[in-house]
């Protein structure tokens, strides 16, 4: 008997390789191959990575259906527990005060993710400071249409209203604000570009695709900005050092921040100031994908299926901020904890002999939001303009 063509047999298990290799494709690869191929054969990283998260269909965060927290591929704060948005409306409500307590003011988010982050603010600012809840004027801003219904639809479900607009719509209004802007691993996820230090010099790695896989290959810079970028900083990453580049991050920075008359920004971020980030022992740069809270090892595979996320260069970040004030950066855990975290674990631990379950996941989500290796380490960035920012409620650890 000759052997069978038919490769789905038991012994064949060299035949499954295929089986692995289309379990590992997706909508979005033949795209990218398509468009790599349009670009004369690469594209920059910073491309790749908007097209894996943000393509217009099978982006990670654009399509439909994106689930978040425990059921998703990681855990970010607001999800963990609304305690820490009702945190984070204290400090609201202090600039609110600060800046003379106005009528109107607008309270926006950018990246909003579920928008678990502003029905918790909203929910504290509503049942704790009715006034300054009477001023708000919440606007969520997010750079895809899915993440805005979803984002309304949980807002709704709640009993608030907001405003939900694409970033770069509201961006294109020339009318400045007077408010907080406030984010959440926003720019941890904005595109950045792949560089290595050639002694002098620098390389840029691009996308290429070989054998219908993606991979990476050197090149020149793409653009004069880079290197504009580490000339700024007067510091370049160690020789041989692989590093990323936010040129998105800092132009998204710039733009919100030019659209404010007066008021604040905090962004809460994983990220470094620059001298940290760009560090000469650091070799492998901070570029990490996820999948269902595992980190995976190669953020080319799967595109538009795993999370991409980079740490943020806080000291470029705050300089494209023109025109505001910068304090010290803070950990999530310091700031969290100047906001209130403690007292509001006291007040818990008074219900403890009621509901003692309750009481322990009260106190274990307050300690999952300060993991001095996990949440605990992400930093806040504060800035203003034309308000005080000495002595804001949740630098005090570190200004006194
Ligand atoms: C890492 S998630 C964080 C979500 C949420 N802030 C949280 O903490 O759970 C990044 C968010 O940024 C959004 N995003 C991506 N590009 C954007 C853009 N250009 N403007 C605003 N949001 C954007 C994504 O859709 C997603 O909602």
């Amino acid at each position: 008997m000759t052997a069978s063509p038919d490769t789905n047999t038991e012994a064949d298990d060299f035949a499954l390789a295929d089986e692995f290799a289309l379990a590992t494709q997706t909508p979005l690869l033949p795209l990218l191959i398509e468009r790599i191929e349009a670009a004369g054969g690469r594209i920059t990283f910073a491309e790749f990575m908007a097209q894996a998260l943000g393509h217009p269909e099978h982006g990670y965060y654009s399509r439909a259906g994106l689930t978040w927290g425990r059921d998703g591929d990681y855990e970010t704060s607001p999800e963990v527990h609304p305690i820490f948005g009702y945190l984070w409306a204290r400090q609201v409500l202090e600039c609110w005060q600060r800046l003379g307590g106005p009528s109107s003011f607008a309270l926006i988010e950018v990246g909003c993710g579920s928008g678990a982050f502003m029905r918790a603010i909203l929910t504290w600012l509503r049942a704790r400071a009715p006034h300054c809840f009477a001023a708000v004027r919440p606007v969520m801003l997010d750079g895809h249409p899915n993440r805005l219904a979803d984002q309304r639809a949980h807002l709704t479900g709640a009993g608030f209203e907001a405003e939900h607009t694409l970033t770069a719509d509201w961006l294109a209004r020339p009318e400045r604000v007077t408010g907080v802007v406030i984010s959440n691993e926003f720019f941890d996820a904005l595109p950045v570009h792949l560089v290595r230090r050639d002694g002098e010099t620098f390389i840029e790695r691009y996308v290429t695709h070989e054998d219908g896989a993606l991979c990476l290959v050197d090149g020149p810079l793409s653009t004069p900005a880079i290197e504009a970028y580490f000339a700024r900083l007067g510091l370049p990453p160690g020789d041989g050092a692989l590093a990323e580049v936010g040129l998105a991050a800092s132009e998204a920075m710039r733009a919100i921040a030019s659209k404010m008359e007066r008021g604040y920004l905090l962004s809460i971020d994983y990220g470094y100031p620059a001298r940290d980030l760009y560090a000469s022992w650091r070799r492998q740069g901070t570029l990490m994908a996820f999948r269902r809270h595992s980190p995976q090892p190669d953020p080319l595979a799967e595109p538009g299926r795993l999370d991409l996320t980079v740490h943020v260069d806080f000291t470029s970040l705050a300089a494209a901020a023109e025109g505001f004030e910068e304090a010290p950066l803070v950990s999530q855990a310091e700031a969290l904890m100047a906001l209130g975290l403690g007292e509001a674990l006291r007040a818990a631990s008074r219900r403890a002999a009621v509901d003692a379950q309750r009481f322990a996941a009260d106190r274990r989500a307050a300690e999952v939001l300060c993991e001095p290796e996990g949440l605990g380490r992400i930093r806040v960035l504060a800035l203003a303009k034309g308000a005080p920012l000495d002595g804001l409620r949740c630098l005090r650890p570190v200004l006194g």
